[in-house]
Formats: C-alpha cells, sequence, structure tokens
C-alpha cells in the first residue's frame, strides 16, 4: 500500500522523537519513499546521522544552509502525504495560528499534499484548553490527528499523551492511501448552514445550525477526489482551504448560488437548514417597539432541493436531509419522493446527540429502491464519511 509513496515526515521537539528512526524503517520496509525535516528542537532529541541513515536521504532543518537554499514550496509539492511526528504543543500552536520561523512551519504552510499529525506531549499539556483550541483549529483546516494513547509519559506520569505507536502511525497511512480517490473528477455541490431572512436592519428569522454536518460533508467529498462546491449560509466556522465557498445569507441568495452551478455538478448533498419562510416585508429602519402584539407576515421561501428535483438530469444525484421530531420514517419516505432525491438523510431530535450544535450525529439513510442503512451515533467527520460512502455505492 505505500509502495513508492513519497512521505515527508516532519519532527518536531519532543521526546516521542526517539521512536521516529523506528518509524522511518517502517515506512522504507513498505516501500515508501521519505524525505525528513526537522526542526531545530527536534534536532536535541534524535539525531540526523541516524535519520539521514534510515532515510538513505539528507534529513533538511534550515531553511538555508551554506549559501544554499531549502526550497520548502517544493518540498510540500512533492509530498504525497506530509506527516508531522511527533508534533509538539509549540509546533501545533504554530501551525494553528499560521507561525513561519523554521523550515518544517515554511513547508507545513506551503504543502498541496494532506496532512496527518501524530501528536505527543505530557498529559496536563494536552488537556490545556489552548492545545484544545489549537487541535480543532488545525483539524479545521483540514488536517487529520492521530488521536494519542494513554500510557507512561516522559514526566513519568501516567496519563494521556503518548504519541501513536510507529505501527499504529504506519496503519493510518496504509488507510490514508487505501481510501481510493473514488471521486476524482467529479463535482460535488455542498449547502450547509442556516440561512437569515432580514425582518429589519437588525434581526432576522434563522435557526440553530451550525454548518458543521455540511462542512464535513463537503471535507469528505474533497478528500475522495471531487471538486466541492460549498454554499454556506451564516456560520462562524473556517473551511479547509481547497474547498470553494460561496456565502450566502438568505434561503433565495442560496437557491441562486445553487442554480448557478447545479448544471455542472454531479453530485448535489443539501445540508443546508434553509428557512422555510421569510417576511413579505422586510422594514428598511429599525421597527420601534409599540404594540403589546406584533406580528411579522411570512411566504414561502424556495424550496431549493425540490427544486433541484425537478430540473435533476440522468446521472445527477441529489441528497437531501430530514429534520424531524416525530413520525420520522414517514416524513424521510415522503420528502424523498416528492423532492425527486435520490438520498434523504434522517436525523431525528429525539435521538440523544443528533441536531444542530452537537459533535455527533446519529442517522438513517433512505434510497430510492427502499433500502435503509441504519448508523450508530458518531462525531460528524465520520458521519460524513458513511453519507459519502452510501453515495459512492449508488
Ligand atoms: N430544503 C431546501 N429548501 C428549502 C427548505 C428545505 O433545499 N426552502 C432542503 C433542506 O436542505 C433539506 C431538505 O430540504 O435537505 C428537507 O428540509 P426540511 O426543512 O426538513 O423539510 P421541508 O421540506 O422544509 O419540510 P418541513 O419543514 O415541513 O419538515
Amino acid at each position: 500500500m505505500l509502495q513508492n509513496k513519497k512521505i515527508l515526515l516532519g519532527i518536531s521537539g519532543s521526546i516521542a522523537a526517539y521512536k521516529i528512526a523506528a518509524l522511518v524503517r517502517l515506512l522504507i520496509k513498505a516501500g515508501a519513499e521519505v524525505k525528513i525535516v526537522m526542526t531545530p528542537a527536534a534536532k536535541e532529541f534524535v539525531s540526523t546521522l541516524t535519520l539521514s541513515t534510515v532515510s538513505k536521504n539528507q534529513v533538511l532543518s534550515e531553511l538555508s544552509d551554506n549559501d544554499s537554499w531549502s526550497n520548502h514550496v517544493m518540498l510540500g509539492r512533492w509530498a504525497d502525504v506530509l506527516l508531522i511526528a511527533p508534533l509538539s504543543c509549540n509546533t501545533l500552536a504554530k501551525m494553528a495560528h499560521g507561525l513561519c520561523d523554521n523550515l518544517l512551519t515554511a513547508v507545513y504552510l506551503s504543502a498541496t499534499s494532506p496532512v496527518i499529525v501524530a501528536p505527543a506531549m505530557d498529559e496536563d499539556m494536552w488537556h490545556h484548553p489552548a492545545t484544545k483550541d489549537n487541535l480543532r483549529i488545525i483539524k479545521s483546516y483540514g488536517n487529520e490527528v492521530i488521536p494519542v494513547e494513554s500510557g507512561e509519559l516522559a514526566s513519568g506520569l501516567i496519563g494521556d499523551g503518548r504519541m501513536a505507536e510507529p505501527e499504529t502511525i504506519v496503519e493510518r497511512l496504509k488507510n490514508f492511501f487505501l481510501i481510493g480517490k473514488e471521486l476524482d473528477g467529479k463535482k460535488a455541490l455542498v449547502t450547509a448552514g442556516p440561512t437569515y431572512e432580514s425582518i429589519d436592519p437588525v434581526r432576522f428569522v434563522g435557526n440553530y445550525s451550525t454548518g458543521k454536518m455540511g462542512i464535513a460533508i463537503a471535507t469528505e467529498l474533497e478528500k475522495r477526489g471531487a471538486e466541492v462546491f460549498l454554499v454556506l449560509g451564516p456560520s462562524a466556522l473556517s473551511i479547509p482551504l481547497n474547498i470553494n465557498v460561496v456565502r450566502v445569507k438568505s434561503a433565495a441568495e442560496m437557491f441562486t448560488a445553487c442554480i448557478s452551478v447545479f448544471d455542472k455538478v454531479d453530485i448535489a448533498v443539501m445540508s443546508a437548514a434553509v428557512a422555510d419562510y421569510t417576511p413579505v416585508n422586510v422594514a428598511s429602519e429599525k421597527i420601534k417597539k409599540s404594540e403589546n402584539q406584533f406580528s411579522i407576515e411570512l411566504k414561502k421561501t424556495p424550496d431549493i432541493l425540490k427544486h433541484l428535483g425537478s430540473i435533476k438530469k440522468e446521472g445527477q444525484l441529489l441528497i437531501g436531509f430530514a429534520l424531524e421530531t416525530n413520525n420520522e420514517r414517514n416524513h424521510a419516505l415522503k420528502k424523498l419522493s416528492e423532492k425527486n432525491a435520490d438520498l434523504i438523510v434522517l436525523n431525528s431530535l429525539n435521538d440523544s446527540g443528533a441536531g444542530f450544535g452537537y459533535d455527533t450525529n446519529k442517522i438513517t439513510i433512505f434510497d430510492k429502491t427502499g433500502k435503509e442503512y441504519h448508523f450508530d451515533t458518531k462525531s460528524k467527520p465520520e458521519v460524513a464519511v458513511d453519507i459519502v460512502n452510501t453515495i459512492i455505492n449508488l
């Protein structure tokens, strides 16, 4: 699986760096080509001589060396994958905030390949809110994190924070290359987030959707090789670099943005929580309070999924969502047929861990042939994998 794969291995300063010689041997044995970039701090933990010997390549750690310049851009482009192991707290923080003060951080910032990291740190550092925030940030950029393990730490304490064992990292890399680019050459449209329907210049009708599920689907489609167009309602979340994003506010704007790309896509996944109604009139000035009771007249928004279902061409796959609180199965099946979708992904607000804002979701997928696929409660990125696998199987 790793035969002829180009692995750029970044090593940062952590005691776990001593395990990297063993990791490199495993990678070379599996047929990979390995080039190594180290931070200056990493050199305190493992020698460049050892690593250049086992990798059969010169180890790089300086941006310039005796008048010659290490071309970080070309290194980033050479790699099939950039693996940073061990990832120290310090390098993690630099990755999260775009700091670029050594060859490894420069390579990271210019890498066009996927990035996988294997963090290693002491338990208290691992559980610090700053570390958690930084991990969340780098994941939001599309980087993949190999979970730390629990066990004896450099401090002598027992707890979370050990770098995954070299064998585990190699397995993860094998899986990475195993997951095919099944959607190479395909184009996908994804809608995500809420819509805001203006009442006046300072108020709107909206909902609690954050966009997490749809962004996870867009990310997974992109990982599998699709060119992704994400039409995103108001959302504070950041989007991985390789995804084309159109930011919209209202259902009408989302409709226009979807129509403009639908013709050229092979797959459309409508995961946005589109407002069903919008105010008939939008006040141009802020509405002042006066009467005890106040009504807003609402009219239907365009049903984007239904419209796309009516213009869908042979070969285009259309996936809708159904968020229900009761009679879930019947409502989902009704949406599948009425909106002419190929799949409906149902989430029920009666399932714990499912719905707006959660990091997890629990779904059932219905297809047109009457098949139902039930899944356990999982993290949203894992749910996205299940959804994309079901799409690919179609
Ligand atoms: N949807 C859409 N445009 C709308 C409303 C919904 O594209 N104006 C899409 C959603 O993105 C989702 C699916 O339709 O994929 C189902 O949305 P939902 O709100 O659950 O269903 P509705 O058809 O709006 O019906 P109801 O609110 O009565 O359940």
